[in-house]
């Protein structure tokens, strides 16, 4: 059976978008729109997982669309919409709760993570989020998923979902199983305070990651600051890999530049990082701050967002409802 490659993936409205977002994900989603047909979504049912004050939500809904513009999606290429205007999400989310096995979930590294010793009190829906991210990929059977290296676990997840659905319901290939794409070079932008973390928006220092939306001295700042090694840069990758900081701040270097890391460290070897630094700051900047830029202009525009994401939502919904009726009767729903 030969099937159509469709392209599905989400980023959750939780305030300011980074470099980890920007280099694991948007600029993936940007390259795949010119080969494959792509659905973007702005995951806001996933984000609610934990408390979002509902103000600030709608406005970090519209800043991930216009941020997802600004990055360089097209609404007329792709299919940029907010999850829960399509109802058909939450729906097919309770039949693979239905699928989804408990053991499965307790295996989710980033609920251990996110709830620590704390698991009495997480919300239901932050423990059976993966569900959700699994009914979000199979409502529209998509075939391939873009994301950061973080995300493999959840994937691997859907795609045992996918599997058990077929198998249970008779029907070997009516979802197909979902392929990851994880950037090969960079899959994980970790903290400019601790390479051993990931960048993240929700690291309480603002030093540890770069937003999109920072300004030119704000990047200057934060890179000066970003921990590195006291000893020069040296030449060869696993003596590198050693001082995960200053991996990282090469391995961005190399993503932005597009230099090869071997080829970069044989250039930089025996030079002091701060040197390194002023260049990647550079770097950031002529890349970074034009879709920053862009995102505030394109907040001062909410009619224009919400319009790209009505548009988007109902062309979502037609595909969505069409598998759905397909699926309620394999369930065998009436
Ligand atoms: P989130 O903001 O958690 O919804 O993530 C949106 C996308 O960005 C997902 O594909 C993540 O895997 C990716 N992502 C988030 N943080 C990082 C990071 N530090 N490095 C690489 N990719 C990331
Ligand atoms: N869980 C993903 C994250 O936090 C976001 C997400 C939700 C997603 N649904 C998805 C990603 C479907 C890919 C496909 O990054």
């Amino acid at each position: 059976m030969i099937i159509k490659k469709l392209v599905f993936s989400g980023v959750q409205p939780s305030g300011n978008l980074h470099l980890g977002n920007y280099l694991g994900a948007l600029k993936n989603f940007v390259e795949l729109q010119k080969s494959a047909d792509c659905i973007y979504c702005v995951v806001d049912l996933h984000a609610i997982t934990t408390f979002q004050e509902p103000k600030k939500l709608r406005n970090n809904i519209l800043e991930t669309t216009a941020s997802f513009i600004a990055a360089g999606l097209d609404p007329k290429k792709s299919i940029i919409f907010n999850q829960s205007a399509v109802s058909g999400h939450a729906e097919l989310a309770w039949i693979l709760n239905c699928v989804s096995r408990i053991g499965w979930l307790n295996r989710m590294t980033q609920f251990k993570d996110k709830v620590g010793s704390d698991k009495e009190k997480a919300s239901v829906g932050l423990y059976i989020y993966p569900n959700l991210m699994a009914a979000d990929i199979l409502l529209y059977k998509a075939t391939h998923v873009p994301v950061g290296a973080d995300q493999k676990q959840h994937l691997e997840l859907s795609r045992d979902i996918a599997l058990k659905f077929n198998k249970d319901f008779n029907c070997p290939d009516f979802f197909p199983l979902p392929e990851p794409l994880i950037p090969k070079n960079i899959s994980r932008v970790m903290s400019l305070r601790d390479g051993t973390k990931k960048m993240s928006k929700s690291e309480e220092s603002d030093y540890s990651r770069i937003n999109l939306k920072d300004s030119a001295d704000e990047i200057k700042k934060k890179i000066k600051k970003a921990k590195s090694d006291s000893a020069p840069i040296p030449d060869n990758l696993s003596s590198l890999e050693k001082k995960p900081e200053a991996f990282n701040l090469l391995n961005i270097f190399s993503e932005l530049s597009s230099i090869n890391l071997d080829k970069l460290i044989n250039e930089m070897s025996g030079k002091e990082y701060s040197a390194v630094k002023n260049d990647l700051a550079d770097l950031l900047i002529s890349q970074i701050c034009p879709v920053g830029k862009e995102i505030e202009k394109l907040m001062g525009d909410e009619t224009y967002l919400l319009k790209i994401l009505k548009n988007g939502a109902e062309k979502a919904q037609l595909k969505a409802e069409e598998n759905l009726k397909k699926i309620r009767e394999k369930v065998g729903l009436i």
